[in-house]
């Protein structure tokens, strides 16, 4: 029996998470499938910034450091992305961005090899992994001497050998939302004498993930995707606790000190989690984070992270039998792995051409999703994210709708829809 619009708005009311919605602003008539790329607006967060520049900054000035707890802005917003990625309080701080905390956590992984097995200088990772994560190991490579190896997903494992001192990949691929399985790449990585770093920007507030029980090495991870914090968010970074003493920081800034003000001339690092800080927190932005990851710690009492999930591949599987159900004979291909197990929260298609302005069409017709060049040679990618938290069945059921109705009528044709923006 095909699926119906019926069958869609049966989902929404029989749907345990959906009055989690309401914590969003969502412009009326868009449904928004890029909070992949950037989560979308909490409710909450006008107002808690407002009172953060009227109160805190405008009122409490400097005095707000302390009274309004800004100095430890880092570490409270820490404690609580542990909670969605399987880490411990004290663990996991918000700094910086995610390029640069990955650069912190390989520098340092890179380092504790040397000490323990000079011989090994290869640091593997996969080709499509997002560009950032391999342009920071290119540097590192290069400035310590090390080469960076690159290897499709499925040659990975095979290729753990001798020479290889960290494995680094991301754990949900950018373009095609293929899942790594983190727990056995990290156990082969450990048995062959490697270390394990995860770059958790699409897993985090989107898939579970036990930084712990997976006994992964370091971690990153972004603030704007998944965990709501507002455009240009700071990250996060982990580190194992059996790291934490010997964790050189290369990036050793005064907030990294044990003791910042002392002002004392000599860098002494901080204990623990805090020496992953660098400069001074953007406070602002700290905030607005801090209202994005609030809204999956509503889901807790909902079943949390597995009930996100269990709902994000109920969205994804459903956006799929639609489009085979009803887009098919007009050229899309999936790209996203069909078996739930391996995708992420994100539904990725091909199209031999028109990808672009396919998506630039549904974005006129309020779907926003967003592009993907496609890697060396294979097809472009029309990439759609699912956010648990506020989409729900209908919103799939519409997005399915225009973009039948985009392909049928052929509108992406036209000229303007092929014109090129600076962020696709
Ligand atoms: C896997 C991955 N890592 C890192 C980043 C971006 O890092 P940054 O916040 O430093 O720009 C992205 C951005 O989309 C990403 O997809």
């Amino acid at each position: 029996m095909p699926l119906t619009r019926d069958d869609c708005l049966a989902l929404d009311v029989a749907d345990a998470l959906a009055p989690l919605r309401k914590q969003f602003e969502l412009p009326a008539g868009v449904v928004y499938l890029d909070g992949n790329s950037l989560g979308a607006l909490p409710s909450a967060t006008p107002a808690r910034l407002q009172q953060a520049l009227r109160d805190e900054w405008g009122r409490g000035l400097i005095r707000s450091w302390n009274d309004a707890h800004w100095i430890d802005l880092p570490q409270r917003i820490g404690d609580k992305i542990a909670r969605l990625v399987g880490a411990a309080p004290g663990e996991l701080v918000v700094a910086d961005s995610t390029s640069v905390n990955l650069y912190k956590v390989l520098s340092a992984a890179l380092d504790l090899q040397r000490q323990r097995s000079p011989d090994r200088r290869v640091v593997l990772s996969e080709r499509s992994n997002f560009p950032t994560d391999l342009y920071i190991a290119q540097s590192l490579a290069r400035d310590k001497g090390c080469e960076l190896r690159l290897l499709q997903a499925d040659q990975l494992a095979a290729a753990l050998d001798e020479q290889v001192a960290v494995l680094m990949l991301t754990h949900v691929n950018y373009r095609t939302g293929q899942l790594h399985d983190m727990a056995a790449l990290t156990r082969q990585a450990h048995e062959r004498g490697a270390l394990a770093v995860w770059d958790l920007a699409h897993s985090a507030g989107a898939v579970p993930v036990d930084l712990n029980a997976t006994d992964a090495d370091f971690a990153v991870g972004c603030g704007y995707k998944y965990l709501n914090g507002g455009p240009g968010a700071p990250a996060f970074v982990w580190a194992h606790r059996r790291h934490v003493p010997q964790f050189e920081q290369p990036l050793s800034g005064w907030m990294g000190h044990a003791s910042p003000f002392e002002f004392a001339p000599e860098y002494r690092a901080a204990n623990g989690v805090a020496r992953y800080l660098c400069g001074t927190p953007p406070v602002l932005s700290m905030v607005a984070l801090e209202c994005g990851v609030d809204t999956l710690l509503a889901a807790e009492p909902l079943g949390g992270m597995p009930a996100l999930r269990g709902k994000s591949l109920a969205l994804t599987r459903l956006f799929r039998e639609l489009v085979d159900q009803r887009c098919g004979g007009h050229g899309l291909q999936w790209v996203s792995p069909r078996d739930d197990a391996l995708r992420g929260s994100q539904a990725c298609l091909t199209r031999e051409s028109g990808a672009y302005a396919i998506v630039q069409a549904l974005i006129e017709r309020g779907v926003i999703g967003d592009f993907r060049a496609g890697e060396s040679g294979s097809p472009d990618i029309l990439r759609f994210g699912f956010t648990p938290l506020y989409l729900r069945y209908l919103d799939v059921w519409d997005a399915v709708e225009q973009l039948l109705a985009v392909l049928v009528s052929a509108v992406w044709r036209e000229p303007r829809f092929s014109r090129r923006t600076a962020v696709t």
